[in-house]
């Protein structure tokens, strides 16, 4: 099968960016020569990882990545979106690990070489633990810390970078890590997830004038994952649910950086679970951005309950990924025209959009017709956005390659490319394939 988009479509012109993206934690291995992060401390916990495995190798990228820059290359690419593994860069003590700036300098040489532009984000996940043991996100001083690192990121890859992303995801960090304690750190509980979220805000708009001058050339912004909240009823309480989740999960992280402030929904949490906003601080985060990522996968079906403020329906009769997430591409169109609606949007680029399959490999060949199908369905979906006025100017596949998925380790594969663990031999799928494919057929 092949991926194809209408004829007359802007998506089909060179203009139109295209993009595979990576991780830090996901893809590099080699931790001897960084620093501990939280996903480390976590993997080695009991009970955190499905497959008990862990980042020490993942796709051994630390060493592979003169020949994963050109299987990048090999894919027709514009851009190649990765993270910069704060625990690798920077010491204890504040000052440089040059050998690990040195990595990135020689992978953002590369593949400036090459032509690909470079989209960095400068925090996938991967707090250093000592900061972690200072508090992490729940500690202001975090913030403050975050800003010393862009500076000297900033600093050191000079006009290497195309874009800068402050955070990717601030909802998984703050919520998946502080509140439910599914990802690193692992706190659970609601006096948490508000107060690490309010930080990482903050943390973004001191960044964000960190970048302004260290590096004003470059496209410089945040990346935020949407899942759209649909009810289950169209009853009074189901819809007053499904407002309380999308303002929860969605809204939450970006209404403070357009509008300056948090949802309504804010005056109905308890007073122990809110944020500790001082005086100034939404003006810090309400920064003018250069760009939106936005990441789509899915999206959540919400019901009322008597003691939570919403539930979530678990999906069933419905095409699913191998994550379990229903695959529903209209929801795609509707967020980004909503999103459109309800804020004054600068350009955006869909950062991060894919799936998991359960992929089996046969003489070298992974056919995962699946998966592009998925591709195929949700690139339609934005280009219907896109004709409806939404101003999209690129697209990421998530991902390059499989990879390490986080609390479901090695057991799920996102990537266009197969990653044999065993041996690092890197195939691209069929997907993979359809995705080049498409891409040379831009004019
Ligand atoms: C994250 C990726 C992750 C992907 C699939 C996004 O939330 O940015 O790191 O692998 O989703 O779960």
């Amino acid at each position: 099968m092949k991926i194809s988009l209408p004829q007359n479509s802007k998506m089909l012109r060179k203009e139109f960016l295209y993009g595979v993206a990576t991780a830090s934690f996901q893809i590099e291995g080699g931790i001897d020569s960084r620093l501990p992060c939280i996903w480390d401390t976590f993997c080695a916990k009991e009970g955190t990882v499905a497959d008990k495995s862990d980042g020490s190798v993942a796709c051994d990228h630390y060493n592979l990545w003169q020949q994963d820059i050109e299987l990048i290359e090999s894919l027709g690419v514009d851009a190649y979106r990765l993270s910069i593994s704060w625990p690798r860069v920077m010491n204890q003590d504040g000052s440089a690990n040059q050998t690990g700036l040195d990595f990135y300098i020689n992978l953002l040489d590369g593949l400036n070489a090459k032509g690909i532009k470079p989209f960095v984000t400068l925090y996938h996940w991967d707090l250093p633990q000592h900061l972690e043991d200072n508090g992490g996100w729940l500690n202001r001083e975090t913030a403050y810390k975050f800003a010393e690192y862009t500076e000297l990121v900033t600093k050191a890859l000079g006009r290497r970078v195309h874009s800068y992303a402050t955070f990717n995801e601030p909802f998984c960090s703050a919520y998946l890590g502080y509140e439910a304690g599914i990802h690193a750190p692992g706190l659970v509980g609601k006096e948490f997830g508000r107060k690490a979220a309010h930080h990482i805000l903050l943390a973004h708009g001191l960044a964000m004038d960190v970048l302004n001058k260290y590096s004003p050339d470059s496209m410089n912004g945040i990346v935020l994952n949407f899942t759209p909240a649909y009810p289950a009823t169209n009853s009074t309480e189901d819809l007053a649910a499904t407002k309380f989740a999308d303002d929860y999960n969605n809204q939450w992280y970006i209404k403070p950086l357009f509008d300056g402030c948090y949802p309504d929904t804010i005056n109905l949490l308890d007073e122990a679970h809110k944020p500790d906003i001082i005086d100034g601080d939404m003006d810090i985060i309400c920064k003018k951005i250069d760009f939106l990522g936005i990441n789509f996968y899915t999206r959540e079906v919400f019901k009322a309950d008597d003691v939570e403020p919403f539930v979530v329906v678990p999906p069933e009769h419905v095409p699913l990924t191998d994550m379990g997430w229903e695959i529903y591409p209209q929801a795609f169109t509707e967020l980004l025209t909503t999103l459109d609606d309800l804020y004054d949007l600068p350009p955006v680029y869909i950062t991060e959009n894919g799936c998991a399959m359960p992929d089996t490999i046969k003489d070298d060949v992974v056919d995962d017709q699946n998966r592009i199908a998925y591709y195929q369905q949700h690139l339609n979906a934005l280009n219907d956005a896109i004709e409806q006025g939404v101003d999209v100017k690129g697209y990421f596949a998530w991902s390059l390659m499989d990879n390490f998925e986080w609390a479901l380790g090695y057991s799920k594969r996102f990537g266009i490319v197969y990653v044999d663990y065993e041996t690092q031999q890197r195939t691209v799928k069929a997907s993979g394939k359809a995705y080049r494919e498409l891409l040379a057929k831009r004019t």
